[in-house]
């Protein structure tokens, strides 16, 4: 998606801009630009491509302390330099960033043009500068001019807008995409994601949806869109290393993100486990023993891979407390106007905190009056925020636009909110302490699971000239099939289709051949007898199996077989989903794809 940078202060912009743009590369992009004032006039380099690219463009004397920069993800406009930003207005005084979509802005663009203004680009960004643009008569302050010209927009926009003549100021607003402002020394940064910021402050301010800030270099203020009304903010801490965004040695952030598994788990553990009542200790719910019996329901919410976590989740909540429990695509949800009960409690997942089909669920819930609770990884995230309580992954930052660390991360947090649901219940202490045995065992068996690194890539690279791929598994081991099937296709471009191995039988049996291997989840449960039986049919139809599991199968069911450490079964998925990362992962490493950088992808998708 989309990234804006802004820097206001004593040092030269350009450097900053161009270093806080690469730290988004990450996001996804197409082309990158950046835009300094100086001596009452804008300097501007933008260009379709790489921001490596755009960085050869911008000479060494581009003096200007006030900038702005941007990676675009293209929406209105195919990549060019023309429909790179920043945009300018006619004067060439305005310089806006913009992260979002701007619904009505073909009707904006016919009336401009009918008043004379001649656009440069495609998008629906250009609108916005020209706007600022007619709004800005003399005298007139830059923060009264953007906040009129928002007045007219219909959609989601996270900006940055510099005027040349008031090169003393940024202007930044929230609506829908996120803005971060970074707090330095007689110094300030703003940015659509902390990534940007970390190396040169840590102390950061989310803004709202419906707000501004003027943005100077000895400080901020904030204030609504709606009537200019001042807000108080409250800074918090930035915790994540600023060596997360390195890959310290590993070839891509997948892999490394793979690798730190252990001790991101380990961190969601952490003084969680409450061994001496058998328990998960969850203060962040804000929910004492009798609210949380109160619930009847619990339905999750998620995106991709975090809906996918949301299935495991539902499926811990079912066992451990007995409470129905089921996920479901925030994308969906929020657009089939759900009923929401009072006795539901809904759990909301994401890793940004800043997808918007989640964060719009989120929203619906609460507008009917339903209380949510936020599974995420970035700390002051909008989710995080707009929840009513819930829990940190904390697995640090996750670069990579394949989600492990923090799939798997979320898998944990709902295993604990699972056990404390069940204690409160009927899970017994002797069950509960089980299940934070088992917890405490995870970090320790998944470090011996990435041991297998390189058999596991042997096997990728010798399944990966097939054209597709069937991943099936049966109740814990379904969503473990789906999070594989979506690993493989994100990262490496093969089709893979995800099924209940239950299910193969009513239709899709009709695909298993030779040329369609299985990927089969067969843990060691009380569902082994019904997996083997599925392989049996597959390998009747000559179709090749890797089978994922506890126990090497006779070599007639599975030809190929990738062994796991048994955990309790409850937990046992969490555990099964790790070497299909690694699978992916090699998989398009053989295939000799850009895995960093998926095609058609972006890491955060803040955008409908
Ligand atoms: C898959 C992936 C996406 C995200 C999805 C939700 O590897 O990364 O499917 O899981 O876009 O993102 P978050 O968790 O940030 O809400």
């Amino acid at each position: 998606m989309c990234g804006i940078v802004a820097y206001i202060g004593s040092r030269d912009a350009a450097p900053i801009l161009l270093e806080g743009l690469q730290r988004l590369e990450y996001r996804g992009y197409d082309s990158a630009g950046v835009a300094v004032a100086t001596k009452g006039t804008l300097k501007v380099r933008k260009s379709k491509g790489r921001v490596g690219e755009l960085a050869a463009l911008v000479p060494a004397r581009f003096a200007g302390k006030t900038g702005i920069g941007h990676t675009r993800w293209a929406t209105h406009g195919e990549p060019s330099d023309a429909n790179s930003h920043p945009h300018l207005d006619g004067a060439e005084r305005i310089a806006v960033v913009h992260n979002g979509i701007i619904e009505n802005a073909d009707e904006l663009r016919a009336k401009l043009e009918a008043e004379g203004v001649v656009f440069q680009s495609e998008t629906d960004t250009e609108v916005l500068v020209h706007l600022i643009a007619s709004l800005s008569q003399e005298g007139v302050e830059l923060e009264d001019a953007v906040r009129a010209a928002l007045k007219r927009i219909v959609g989601t926009y996270g900006i940055a807008v510099l005027d040349a003549q008031q090169p003393d100021k940024i202007v930044v607003a929230r609506n829908g995409s996120p803005i971060v402002l970074g707090i330095g020394e007689k110094e300030m940064f703003a940015a659509s994601d902390v990534s940007a910021l970390v190396r040169y402050t840590r102390q950061v301010v989310h803004l709202d949806d419906g707000e501004l800030a003027t943005v100077r270099a000895d400080g901020f203020n904030t204030f609504t869109q709606e009537d200019a009304r001042a807000t108080a903010k409250q800074p918090s801490t930035v915790d994540w290393e600023e060596a997360s965004y390195d890959t310290a040695g590993h070839a891509h952030f997948l892999l490394k993100e793979i690798h730190e598994q252990p001790a991101s788990v380990e961190r969601t553990l952490s003084g969680r486990v409450d061994e001496r009542f058998s328990t998960a200790h969850l203060g962040g719910l804000n929910m004492d023993a009798r609210e949380a019996r109160a619930f009847r329901r619990v339905k999750i919410l998620g995106c991709g891979s975090a809906y996918y976590s949301g299935e495991l989740g539902a499926q811990l909540i079912e066992e451990l407390a007995r409470i129905p429990a089921h996920a479901e695509p925030a994308s969906e949800f929020r657009y089939r106007n759900p009923v929401i009960e009072a006795d539901t409690l809904y759990i909301a997942v994401s890793q940004s905190g800043e997808t918007y089909d989640t964060l719009a669920a989120v929203q619906e819930i609460k507008r009917k009056g339903g209380r949510v609770l936020g599974v995420v990884n970035t700390v002051g995230s909008a989710i995080a925020r707009e929840c009513d309580g819930g829990m940190y992954l904390h697995a640090g930052p996750e670069i990579s636009v394949a989600s492990t660390k923090a799939f798997t991360s979320t898998a944990v947090a709902f295993a604990l909110i699972a056990l404390h649901l069940g204690r409160v219940h009927d899970l017994s202490p002797a069950d509960g302490t089980r299940i934070c045995a088992g917890l405490k065992a995870l970090p320790g068996q998944i470090r011996e699971i990435v041991a297998q690194e390189k058999e596991i890539a042997e096997l990728a690279a010798k399944y990966a000239s097939h054209d597709g791929m069937m991943f099936i598994g049966r109740v814990r081991g379904f969503p473990v099939a789906r999070e594989g099937a979506q690993k493989l296709k994100e990262v490496s471009y093969v089709h893979a289709e995800a099924y209940p191995a239950s299910e193969l039988k009513h239709g899709p049996l009709a695909l298993i051949g030779p040329e369609l291997p299985t990927v089969a989840i067969v843990p060691d449960d009380e569902l082994l007898e019904k997996n083997l039986t599925t392989l049996g049919e597959i390998r009747a139809r000559r179709g090749p199996v890797l089978m994922v599991g506890h126990t090497r199968p006779d070599a007639k069911l599975a030809e190929d077989a990738i062994l796991v450490p048994r955990n309790e079964p409850e937990l046992d998925p969490i555990l099964l989903g790790i070497p299909l990362q690694l699978f992916a992962y090699y998989a398009a490493v053989a295939l000799e794809r850009d895995v960093d950088k998926p095609r058609n992808l972006a890491k955060s998708v803040t955008v409908e």
